[in-house]
């Protein structure tokens, strides 16, 4: 098997695995689907919210950073100054043979859309003379707000939610009454009506964002660049993504966004290759200028101390929680193999989750469905639920539950047996090792603290 095929197998053992334990399902599967969108399970919303929680921990737990939460309906005078309405396009292309359609800058990597040419690239299509010419296409949703649908009622789906911390800027910083530097961050949805999607949660129409705008004296930008990147970098590494698998990929000149001045992506290395998970930004005063433009309004700071009144440059931290999600999935996945009750030895999947990311931080199961053991068990679940999330299992040998939580990534396991009638006391399994302690009842809350906060 070729080292190509192997990766694609990996992916395709995620995506399975991710449905079978209920991370993420294809948004409305009973209908056939809705290309580009996903829907969170169980465990997958439980991962999800860890990885925001995370975020906005390190982000806004600090005395320089403020939380926001705006609308993701702006007035579209937003996207005109942003330069969303103008510059939020793809180059597109259609062919002429089989009407797939695609991004023309993303041909050597796409499949040819007719099946009947398994394993062809579309880039073949393209030099062959099957391809229109290629015309701009904006990645913007629209629709309509209010009751009539013509062009005076037209607004969008934000593609982005930094703007709406532009747009809030004064707001903030009068509110808060904050010196610069200073930042506002924000988690929350963005659409964007990609041509292609791909790679599973990696390109998606509808996604999470998880932004800050840090906003500096123009003259401290390359300091600040360089902060921001340190810390989103340790940020991926201390919640246990493999520090092999990550790299910096500054953007060339010629390729910057149009609002920045400088630009570099956190790549990891999924199984398809390397994939931008964020990308830190120096837009100097491009948003705060448009919007002053734009708007009438004067977005600007006045330094008490200097005297001087000028528009604040903003470093900004843009990453995908949904691509995170991802990227620490792929991270967790393993595979090797685990004790069984008869002395031989079996395969187990297991996801070496951060226990701060873990959906569950802990099963509890009776070892038998008799003699009381059950209620112990229950009453352990329904206490330790007050502090953390905890799953109860009864069903199948013990074993069995051991392989279903692995699967989950459930760092500490609970088992319940006759010797804890006696003396109070449960085993605990760690995930990772396969090791097992017996611990008294009123310890198990502080024992499974300790380790995962
Ligand atoms: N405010 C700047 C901005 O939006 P971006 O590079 O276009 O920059 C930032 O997006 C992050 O958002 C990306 O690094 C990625 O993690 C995530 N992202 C962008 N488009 C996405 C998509 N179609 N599906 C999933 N995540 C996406």
């Amino acid at each position: 098997m070729n080292k190509k095929t192997v990766k694609n197998d990996i992916m395709d053992s995620i995506v399975s695995l991710s449905k079978r334990r209920g991370f993420v399902f294809q948004s409305s599967e009973i209908y056939g689907g809705l290309n580009g969108c996903w829907d969170y399970g169980p465990l997958g919303v439980e991962l999800l919210n860890n990885v925001k929680l995370q975020w906005w921990k390190e982000m806004t737990y600090r005395e320089d950073v403020e939380g926001i939460d705006a609308s993701i309906l702006m007035h579209p005078r937003v996207w005109e100054a942003s330069g969303h309405v103008a510059n939020f396009t793809d180059p597109m292309v259609d062919c002429k043979e089989c009407k797939a359609r695609f991004r023309a800058d993303q041909l050597e990597d796409a499949d040819c859309g007719n099946k009947a040419y398994k394993g062809r690239k579309a880039i073949k299509c393209f030099e062959e003379g099957k391809f229109t010419e290629a015309r701009q296409f904006n990645l913007m949703f629209k629709t309509h707000i209010g009751a009539i649908e013509d062009d005076s009622s037209l607004i969008y789906l934000r593609p982005e939610t930094a703007q709406g911390i532009y747009v809030n800027f004064v707001n903030v910083k009068d509110s808060t009454r904050h010196k610069l530097p200073f930042g506002i961050a924000q988690i929350g949805k963005a659409f964007r009506n990609e041509i292609n999607t791909k790679n599973f949660l990696f390109r998606t129409r509808e996604f999470e964002q998880m932004e800050m705008q840090y906003f500096i004296r123009p003259e401290e930008d390359n300091k600040w660049f360089d902060y921001w990147k340190e810390r989103r970098m340790n940020w991926y590494t201390g919640l246990g993504m493999k520090q092999g698998k990550l790299h910096f990929t500054p953007h060339p000149k010629d390729k910057l966004a149009h609002y920045a001045i400088a630009a570099e992506d956190v790549e990891y290395e999924f199984p398809f290759g390397w994939g931008e998970l964020e990308g830190i930004h120096n837009r100097g005063d491009y948003d705060l200028t448009q919007h002053s433009e734009f708007s009438g309004k004067k977005l600007e700071y006045f330094d008490e101390n200097t005297k001087e009144k000028f528009i604040p440059y903003v470093i900004e931290t843009s990453a995908g929680a949904s691509r995170s999600f991802m990227a620490f999935l792929v991270d967790a996945y393993d595979e090797d193999e685990a004790p069984t009750a008869d002395g031989k030895v079996e395969r187990r999947t297991v996801l070496r989750l951060h226990p701060k990311l873990a959906p569950l931080k802990c099963a509890v199961f009776p070892l038998v469905n008799k003699d009381g053991l059950q209620e112990v068990a229950h009453n352990i679940t329904s206490d330790l639920q007050s502090s953390f999330k905890v799953f109860y299992d009864e069903s199948g040998a013990v074993g069995r539950r051991y392989r279903r939580q692995d699967e989950c990534g459930t760092p500490y396991c609970v088992t319940v047996d006759y010797d804890t009638l006696k003396d109070n006391t449960v085993t605990i399994r760690n995930r990772d090792s396969m090791k097992q302690e017996r611990v008294g009842i009123d310890r198990i809350r502080e024992y499974i603290i300790n380790r995962i906060v």
